[in-house]
């Protein structure tokens, strides 16, 4: 969809740049989609609310019945102040994490959450701690695919969940020290290609039906997230019916293998959230290098959003849409040049366009754009915000969130050096 101009420029001045534009209605479109592929009875979604913990966001998922998967304490203590339920019948907000740390155990504990271990010697931290209730075992099938190696989420060099030959040992420990195996969950990643995440599911589907006859206590399966956003193409579909009918399926085989109802979960974090946000940054600069012996020159567009803002292109390599705002690529007959696309940081990594096995420079084919314009990153929605950072004490961007009915609200303001230095502290220990 094309960004209204004018309003992300009337935006642009009132908040400055760079800042986080969402569209309420692509949210919503997304909700939706999740919703449908949901729908059966008996098979329930999740946000992994990772991908984008806002609290706008987790009331629209909430508003839309969908539960939370919450990886540290912290975040399970936002889902709840934004009105989802505590408790573990029906575990609302399930905490999904390889380590407890800081305050996870507590917030678990006082909230009875329902944790989903993720390495086996967090059952006896659990008992330790005194818990008792009943717990879901993440589990490494061993097989899996994430959208870049670094994301691996299944297979013997992911860091992830209990390996599956444990699977049955880390059971009998938690039912030694009185906890009950209520869930068997693995996140098997967003591989690239659709074909493969069916793939991969189904198959993930089949072995958690094996699995029933040694989980007596087994109330749900979750197949976790992993539905891909095409980054490259913003609006290829991803097939839904297809994914309902094996949701739906997927809860037939394997309730009526259990002989009782097992409720089905998937927990998607960026399908939901990837296309509805877009970063705005303003051009300050263009400048050029020169080829020489080293290698080729480049033109080099300086704005003011960097890697503290968007990082995935530096941590993964990975793409998103650059457009130059009021002169969107469309146009066929629009002259453009190769551009690197650069940010205001103390480090050479700090480039939007990158890629490839060493990360190399790729530059875009974009209209050349004027310092002033804007440029605006699209689908930085998914891990945008959420992994955003302080680094060179630049402070967070603003969000800012727009209604269909053209009502547009700022949602977090830009950080500012009391912000930076609010837990700085000289207490003595
Ligand atoms: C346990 C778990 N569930 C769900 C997700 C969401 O994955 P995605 O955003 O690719 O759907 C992740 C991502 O890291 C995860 O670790």
């Amino acid at each position: 969809m094309k960004l209204d101009a004018p309003l992300i420029r009337k935006i642009a001045a009132k908040v400055g740049t760079p800042f986080w534009f969402y569209d309420a209605a692509v949210l919503r479109q997304r909700i939706a989609d999740i919703q449908f592929m949901t729908s059966a009875p008996g098979v329930q979604a999740r946000f992994a609310m990772k991908a984008c913990p806002a609290t706008k966001v987790l009331r629209e998922m909430g508003a839309a019945k969908i539960w939370i998967d919450a990886v540290s304490g912290n975040e399970a203590l936002r889902a709840l102040r934004a009105g989802h339920a505590p408790g573990n019948n029906p575990p609302v907000v399930c905490f999904t994490a390889d380590v407890f740390r800081d305050n996870a155990l507590d917030v678990v504990l006082q909230n009875n959450l329902l944790p989903n271990i993720g390495s086996p010697g967090m059952i006896r931290q659990l008992a330790a701690a005194g818990y008792r209730g009943p717990v879901s075992i993440r589990v490494n099938p061993g097989f899996g695919h994430g959208h870049v190696n670094t994301c691996d989420t299944g297979g013997p060099s992911s860091k992830h969940g209990v390996w599956h030959s444990d699977l049955l040992a880390v059971k009998d420990a938690a039912v030694a020290v009185g906890m009950s195996v209520t869930m068997l969950h693995a996140h098997i990643g967003s591989g690239p290609k659709f074909e493969e995440l069916h793939e991969n599911l189904t198959r993930l589907a089949l072995e958690f039906r094996e699995l029933i006859p040694h989980f007596p206590q087994l109330t749900a399966v979750s197949l976790g997230g992993g539905i891909p956003h095409n980054y490259h193409d913003r609006d290829a579909q991803v097939p839904i019916e297809p994914l309902r009918e094996l949701f739906t399926t997927c809860h037939q085989r394997i309730s009526s293998a259990a002989h009782r109802e097992i409720r089905l979960e998937i927990e998607p974090g960026r399908y939901y959230v990837a296309p509805s946000c877009t970063l705005v940054a303003q051009v300050h600069d263009i400048k050029r290098t020169q080829t020489n012996a080293k290698g080729r020159g480049a033109t080099f567009v300086m704005v003011d959003a960097g890697f503290v803002d968007l990082v995935r292109p530096a941590m993964y390599g990975s793409y998103h849409q650059i457009e130059v705002l009021g002169k969107e690529n469309g146009d066929p007959n629009q002259a453009r040049e190769p551009i690197v696309v650069a940010g205001p940081l103390c480090e050479s990594g700090d480039v939007f366009t990158r890629g490839g096995a060493d990360e190399e420079l790729v530059p875009r084919l974009l209209p050349r754009p004027e310092p002033g314009d804007l440029l605006v990153l699209r689908d930085a929605g998914a891990y945008g915000y959420a992994m955003s950072s302080n680094y060179n004490s630049i402070g967070k961007a603003p969000q800012v969130w727009a209604e269909p009915d053209g009502s547009v609200e700022i949602i977090s303001r830009r950080e500012s050096i009391e912000d930076i230095l609010k837990a700085e502290t000289s207490e003595k220990l």
